[in-house]
């Protein structure tokens, strides 16, 4: 079992789960309560939370996070949960308001 430490907008939360699980797997299935997603496939980013912990062991961005998350953020920080599986320990933060994709962030600087 690995330990998640959850910032959530419901506020601090701990969770015990599973060694290789995708969080948002969980999530759907009322195993983590309080993780914001939706599609589960990379292509909405309503589960994209900066590591704070543990980052260090999770695998380079796939090209879905590159793509949706965009440089900034990932250098931030920021990753996609549905994209991860999870093999050690980890804390994040989701935001109070969902991430907008990387080209919306940019349509809205021009
Ligand atoms: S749940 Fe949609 S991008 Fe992760």
């Amino acid at each position: 079992m690995v330990k998640i430490i959850l910032h959530g907008v419901d506020g601090l939360s701990e969770h015990e789960v599973p060694e290789g699980s995708n969080l948002v797997v969980l999530a759907g299935v009322k195993k983590l309560p309080g993780l914001r997603y939706s599609c589960g496939m990379g292509r909405c980013t309503r589960c994209a939370s900066r590591v704070i912990g543990g980052a260090e062991h999770l695998p380079p961005p796939n090209w879905k996070e590159e793509r949706m998350l965009g440089e900034d953020k990932l250098a931030e920080g920021y990753r996609l949960l549905c994209q991860l599986t999870i093999s050690h320990d980890l804390e994040i933060v989701q935001d109070r308001l969902p991430l907008k994709p990387a080209w919306k962030r940019l349509e809205q600087k021009v």
